[in-house]
C-alpha cells in the first residue's frame, strides 16, 4: 500500500473516536489532513453534530473552514468553557478544554516521545497538545524508531531576532544546523512569525533532558519534542493493519 494510502487509514480510524459535541483539535500536516477529510465528510452526512475545530495552524484553518467545519479559536474555547470556571483550578499541564486532538508526528519513538515540527507548526500544536484531554497521534510505521533523532532532527522555533545566537547555541550541545527555508528560498516564517533552526542531534539518548535544555533557553520559543506524558495514543498504520500503542 502506498504511504498516503496508509495515513489515511491510520486518521480515518483516529476520527472514530470523535463523538457528537466535541471540541476537538485539528493536526497539520498530510496525515492530520485525511483527519479532517474525514470530519468534515461526517459532519455533512449528518454523522457528527455540534463538532467544533480548533486549528493547529493557519494552513489548517483554511483547509477546515473550506470544508466547512465550525472552527473556534483556542482564546474563543477558553472564554466559551470556563465561563463558570474559576480558572485557577484548571491543571496547567493539561486544561483538557478540548476533547481530543488528532495530529501527525515525523519520529515517534518507543516510549512514545515525539518529534513534530516538520510542517512548521510545532508552537501552536504543542500548545493546543497542552489544552487536549486526549490526544491522538496519527502516523504510518515508516515514522517509528527506537529512539528520536533517528529519522528525523528536531524543529527548533526560534526569534528571528536571535537567530544566529541560537544556532550557536544548538550547536555547542553538538547538534548540526539548518535554517528551513520555504519554496521562495527565503527563511520559512512560521505562523508566530519566526524562523525554524532544524538541529540534527543525532540519535537522543535522553528526550527528557533534551526537552528541558530547550525549554530553559532565551530565544527558543518552542521545539518538536513532545514528552509521551502529552500523548494518549498512537494510531499507526502498515501493511498489516492499524496498531494503537498507548
Ligand atoms: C507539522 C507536524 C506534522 O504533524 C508532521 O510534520 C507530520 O506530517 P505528515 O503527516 O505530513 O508526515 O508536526 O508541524
Amino acid at each position: 500500500m502506498d504511504y498516503s494510502r496508509l495515513k489515511q487509514i491510520a486518521a480515518e480510524k483516529a476520527v472514530e473516536e470523535v463523538k457528537d459535541g466535541m471540541f476537538v483539535g485539528l493536526g497539520t500536516g498530510s496525515t492530520a489532513k485525511f483527519a479532517i477529510i474525514k470530519i468534515a465528510k461526517k459532519i455533512k452526512d449528518g454523522h457528527l453534530k455540534n463538532i467544533y475545530g480548533i486549528p493547529t495552524s493557519k494552513k489548517t484553518e483554511e483547509l477546515a473552514a473550506g470544508l466547512g467545519i465550525p472552527l473556534l479559536s483556542l482564546n474563543q474555547l477558553f472564554k466559551l468553557r470556563t465561563k463558570n470556571v474559576e480558572r485557577r483550578t484548571l491543571n496547567i499541564e493539561r486544561t483538557k478544554l478540548i476533547d481530543i486532538t488528532i495530529d501527525g508526528a515525523d519520529e515517534v519513538d518507543s516510549d512514545l516521545n515525539l518529534i513534530k515540527g516538520g510542517g512548521g507548526a510545532l508552537l501552536r500544536e504543542k500548545v493546543i497538545a497542552q489544552n487536549t484531554g486526549r490526544l491522538l497521534i496519527v502516523v504510518d510505521k515508516t515514522k517509528l524508531s527506537s529512539r528520536l533523532g533517528e529519522k528525523f532532527f528536531v524543529p527548533v522555533e526560534v526569534l528571528q531576532f536571535a537567530l544566529e545566537s541560537e544556532i550557536n547555541f544548538l550547536e555547542s550541545l553538538g547538534a548540526k544546523t539548518d535554517i528551513r527555508k520555504s519554496d521562495d528560498g527565503g527563511f520559512f516564517v512560521t505562523d508566530e512569525g519566526n524562523y525554524i533552526i532544524d538541529a540534527n542531534f543525532g540519535k537522543i539518548e535522553n528526550p527528557a533532558e533534551l526537552n528541558s535544555l530547550l525549554n530553559e533557553r532565551a530565544g527558543i520559543v518552542e521545539h518538536g519534542i513532545f514528552l509521551n506524558k502529552l500523548v494518549d495514543s498512537v494510531y499507526c498504520s502498515s501493511n498489516d493493519g492499524i496498531e494503537i500503542l498507548s
